[in-house]
């Protein structure tokens, strides 16, 4: 992990890229570089949260991880998030949203949309949004608006303390 293990926000991503394994720090590569410029789009950075992944291993030939490899790893993804226990998630890229919600909808369809985050562990579910992972924001400059969108609806909710899930 890195950041702020006292930070309201946790962020969640995929697996370590071969920069990540070599330095055990996520999100220090290409995609880290753009998720800190991401963050910095609503005054975020890393003293303001706390970023792990779903995987704690570079997949070989840097690939997806299997939904088995997932499953092995999430008992400790859970125990870390029941032990930060932040007020907000956010979920970047597929992997990460698939395996915490227990979704099988691609991306492009979970990301701007809040859900809860319930674990056993955890005595109140978390507001969890999902969006789309830097590493495709690099592949599909394009798409970086719908990212910007997402991190917009992040920051209000965040400013506002408000819970995206609960109500109309
Ligand atoms: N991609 C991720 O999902 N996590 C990292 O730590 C690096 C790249």
């Amino acid at each position: 992990a890195d950041g702020n293990p006292r930070a309201r926000i946790m962020i969640v991503g995929e697996a370590p890229g071969p920069e990540e394994d070599r330095s055990g720090l996520p999100f220090v590569g290409p995609s880290g570089k753009l998720l800190d410029a991401m963050l910095s789009w609503v005054g975020l950075d890393r003293t303001s949260v706390y970023i792990s992944n779903v995987l704690f291993w570079r997949p070989p030939g840097n690939r997806t991880p299997t939904a088995s490899e997932a499953a092995l790893c999430l008992p400790f993804v859970e125990r870390h998030i029941a032990l930060v226990a932040p007020d907000y998630l956010l979920l970047v890229g597929g992997s990460s949203a698939k395996t915490l919600l227990a979704l099988s909808d691609g991306v492009l369809r979970l990301r701007g949309r809040w859900f809860s985050y319930q674990s056993a562990d955890l005595p109140r579910p978390i507001p969890t949004l999902v969006t789309l992972h830097p590493a495709y924001l690099l592949r599909q400059p394009a798409q970086k608006r719908l990212a910007w969108r997402d991190l917009l609806a992040f920051r209000q909710a965040i400013e506002t303390g408000a819970d995206p899930t609960v109500g109309g």
